[in-house]
């Protein structure tokens, strides 16, 4: 199986890998969407069959790719991993799914981005197991039809409102992955102390996961910075303090917002009177890029209600000025229209 194992589209950081959750059982939290799935894993298992096509969708680094590969190691069969902008044309797509064997999962990353004739073609194959599409042009054009064997598209995105309703409708099992409780980020960090070998006691497993802002990667990510800085500073062991000072040091601060989430706030504070100020404006006083800003570091402010999106724009919320120790003016978000779609 492993041979069949295709990634070259992704490029994953070794470190990741060797934390990511091989099953479902080590699969840390997001009880509801791990129940759903291990009951339509079993069912299509008993049954013979290939599992339902699955969408899975949430904020960056929750664990979407980790999931996927769960689902195709569950299910003992091969995945195949691609991206929406790396398959261009239909052709691309219909070679992707011809080379698939039965049962094999065929993972599509930013599956938001699928352009429309790629998308063409799945519709059938998705539905039917049946390949249809144009091969050539004027005169010479003729409709190809195949058949595929049977497969489970797992498609991930931050974006799902921006998969198209055809698309969306397709997939049998919807998933949704929400940020971590406080007690899952703590076994989370703890697995991932334990798999690195690091000496570190309760106290500080429980300050990683508290400024991990309910983000799986993100606590990975501080928590093998805190092993380099107890390494050269604190005799290789973490305890709180150590645990403190390594993410003092990194600017995270005690909610886990770091430089970026501060410069993103204040700017809404500080240059825009607490908003409301559009995206496109904030993010070129940012000099960052839209999308970013919408996909990486909006969605953990506006879980914490720092931030709200309304219809005139991002507005900085009383809560996030009270953290900043800046004064309040009611005035500035009198009654914000809420904005749902973006
Ligand atoms: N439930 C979990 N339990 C333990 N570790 C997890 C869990 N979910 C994710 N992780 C860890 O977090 C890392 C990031 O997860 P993953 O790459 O699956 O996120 P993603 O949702 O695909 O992110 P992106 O949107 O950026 O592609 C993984 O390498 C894994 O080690
Ligand atoms: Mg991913």
């Amino acid at each position: 199986m492993a041979d069949r194992l295709v990634s070259g589209d992704l490029q994953q950081d070794d470190f990741e890998v060797s934390l990511r959750p091989k099953s479902l059982v080590d699969f840390v939290g997001q009880s509801n969407t791990k129940e759903n799935l291990s009951i339509s894993i079993q069912a299509a298992k008993i049954r013979d069959e290939a599992l339902d096509h699955v969408i899975i969708y949430g904020p960056p680094g929750l664990g979407k790719t980790t999931l996927a590969n769960i689902i195709a190691s569950e299910m003992d069969v091969a995945i195949r991993v691609t991206s929406g902008p790396a398959v261009e044309r239909a052709g691309d797509m219909a070679a992707i799914l011809t080379s698939l064997q039965p049962g094999d999962v065929l993972f599509i990353d930013e599956v938001h981005r699928l352009n429309r004739v790629v998308e063409e073609v799945l519709y059938s194959a998705m539905e039917d197991f049946f390949l249809s599409w144009m091969v050539g042009k004027g005169l010479a054009a003729r409709n190809v039809n195949l058949r595929i064997n049977p497969f489970t598209l797992v498609g991930a995105t931050t974006r799902f409102s921006m998969v198209s309703a055809p698309l969306r409708d397709r997939f049998g099992s919807v998933c949704r992955l929400d940020y971590y409780e406080p007690c899952d980020m703590e076994i989370i960090v703890d697995r991932s102390a334990r798999i690195l070998e690091m000496d570190a006691d309760d106290e500080g497993i429980r300050l990683i996961a508290s400024r991990s802002r309910g983000t799986p990667r993100v606590a990975n990510r501080l928590l093998k910075r805190t092993r380099d800085y107890a390494l050269v500073k604190a005799d290789n062991k973490v305890n709180g303090l150590v645990a403190k000072a390594a993410l003092d040091q990194l600017n995270v601060d005690a909610l886990g917002l770091d430089r970026s989430d501060h410069r993103l706030l204040t700017t809404i504070i500080d240059k825009f009177s607490g908003g409301p100020v559009g995206l496109d404006t904030l993010a070129a006083s940012l000099n960052e890029d839209p999308d970013t800003i919408m996909d990486v570091l909006e969605p953990f402010l506006l879980q914490l209600g720092f931030l709200e999106r309304t219809s005139r724009g991002r507005v900085a919320t009383r809560r996030a000025h009270d953290h900043f120790g800046k004064s309040y003016s009611v005035s500035d978000i009198s009654d914000p229209i809420r904005f749902e779609g973006f």
